[in-house]
């Protein structure tokens, strides 16, 4: 099933070399400065998580570490609590800080394809293996029971109509039908202070995210508002995060 996978993938590289540049999008440009600066006292989170996740394939930046670690920080201080949730975890890069961020009595739910067949082109596939060894990587003495994997395509995800969420990460299939689909699942589940971060909005070669995101807010608007509207250094797209409306 993989190798099948890996040589449709690179095929898909070939007709659209621009969704393929995604899977070696990790490890910043030659040129990128150092982070922090050489001369800065790099901070616990930096020395926690950055500087572990670095070795995580994937395209989750400084910029996002530290915008989701001071929200789900400012909600836990606000006393908003509850299970996080991605869709779309790849090898665990955005995972691992999600579950550093992890609460007393928290838990996390990632749904992932992994190998089953997606439109979008990565020249790598992860394995449940990789993304427990990558979470690992960053925190080392989790407890994986507080880890709930699906791995399947979202829209067979099926989530118990009582489940809440107080995080939603969406950074799975990049169409306009998969977005959409995920955002409202996403909303579907979201506690009330709770917040979905949608990955790659306005990106110029995923154009489906911005259209499946803007649906949702065209029909949705009343019930849900943009918090916040992020450009990061490096990426060409835009950290989106939504919240409830009043
Ligand atoms: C852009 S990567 C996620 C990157 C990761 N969040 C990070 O920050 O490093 C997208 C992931 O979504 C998964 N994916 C794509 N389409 C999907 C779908 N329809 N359902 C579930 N997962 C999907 C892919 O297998 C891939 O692992």
């Amino acid at each position: 099933m993989n190798m099948i996978r890996r040589m449709r993938a690179a095929a898909k590289a070939f007709l659209n070399p621009q969704a393929a540049r995604r899977a070696g999008a990790s490890p910043p440009p030659a040129g990128s400065p150092p982070f922090p600066r050489a001369d800065a006292e790099p901070c616990a989170l930096v020395n926690a998580v950055v500087s572990r996740f670095d070795r995580i394939p994937g395209f989750f930046n400084v910029d996002d570490c530290m915008h989701f670690y001071l929200i789900l920080e400012m909600q836990a201080l606000l006393g908003v609590t509850g299970d996080l949730l991605e869709i779309g975890p790849y090898f665990g890069r955005s995972t691992s800080l999600l579950v550093f961020c992890l609460k007393r009595d928290e838990k996390i739910l990632v749904c992932d394809a992994f190998d089953a067949e997606i439109e979008d082109a990565y020249a790598s596939t992860p394995t449940i293996d990789d993304l427990k060894r990558n979470i690992g990587l960053v925190n080392p003495d989790f407890d994986f029971d507080r880890l709930e994997i699906h791995s399947c395509l979202s829209k067979d995800l099926r989530i118990p109509a009582d489940r809440r969420f107080r995080f939603a990460h969406v950074d799975g299939g990049h169409d306009a039908e998969t977005a959409y689909h995920d955002i409202s699942l996403a909303a579907s589940r979201l506690l009330p202070r709770g917040i979905i971060a949608i990955d790659d909005y306005k990106h110029p070669d995923w154009p489906g995210v911005t259209e499946g995101t803007d649906r949702f807010l065209q029909e949705r608007g009343s019930e849900f508002r943009v918090l916040a509207d992020m450009n990061r250094h490096v990426a060409k797209g835009r950290k989106l995060y939504l919240t409830r409306a009043g």
